[in-house]
């Protein structure tokens, strides 16, 4: 299966699925990576393995419904089977989505803590328990259809940088889990519920 990767950061997230990607059994492919900005670590690690990139800023078009168009373009012509957003910080609009199944990685058990800013309100909520989720993308923020959730602790003393790495290194994990699932396995949506290993979308006779 090809995938774009959408980035808006450093990319860690990235990275693990690059990682996961060279071994040919997990059955995806990164064919792109793009971003909303320039000069990120996100970038810079698709660069440096060779990946082809492209940039899509809001700045550059007169208005979001352009800006939504050209992104669609820029992802278009990689040919996705399916898109992820990790980490990723501009909300996708209706041509996009209507274009790609998109997969977003979210730093909280949704629908707790939607938005930019999950962790540090996890924190501020003083919740015990937080977590990461796997969820296909619609128009909302942060409100598509959960694939998959894993709790992570809130220890006393953290701050958002290290309940945000505890979570990150579960995030990680499970989205290279989902995304693989995804491309050998396939998936169906009914209503709010994804069952992976239905063929409807993505099954193997699609790309290589
Ligand atoms: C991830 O935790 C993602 O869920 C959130 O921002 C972080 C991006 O990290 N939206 P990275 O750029 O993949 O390192």
């Amino acid at each position: 299966a090809r995938l774009v990767v959408l980035v808006s950061g450093s990319g860690t997230n990235l990275q693990a699925l690059m990682d996961a990607a060279a071994d040919d059994a997990y059955g995806a492919r990164i064919v792109a990576v793009g971003a909303d900005r320039d000069d990120i670590e996100g970038l810079a690690r698709a660069r440096r393995a060779g990946l082809p990139t492209f940039v899509v800023k809001l700045a550059d078009h007169p208005a979001r419904s352009a800006w939504d168009q050209a992104l669609r373009a820029a992802i278009a012509a990689h040919e996705p089977d399916l898109v992820v957003s990790a980490g990723f910080m501009k909300i996708l609009g209706p041509e996009v989505l209507g274009a790609f199944p998109v997969v977003n990685t979210h730093p909280a058990l949704l629908p707790s803590f939607p938005g930019a800013h999950a962790v540090p309100d996890a924190l501020a909520y003083g919740v015990r328990v937080t977590g990461c989720t796997v969820h296909l993308v619609d128009a909302g923020v942060d409100t598509g259809p959960v694939i998959a959730q894993e709790a992570v602790p809130v220890l006393d003393g953290d701050d958002e940088d290290a309940l945000h790495e505890r979570i990150k290194t579960v995030e990680r994990r499970l989205l290279v889990e989902i995304v693989g699932r995804m491309a050998r396995e396939g998936w169906t949506v009914a209503g709010r519920h994804v069952r992976l290993g239905e063929r409807d979308h993505l099954s193997q006779s699609q790309s290589p």
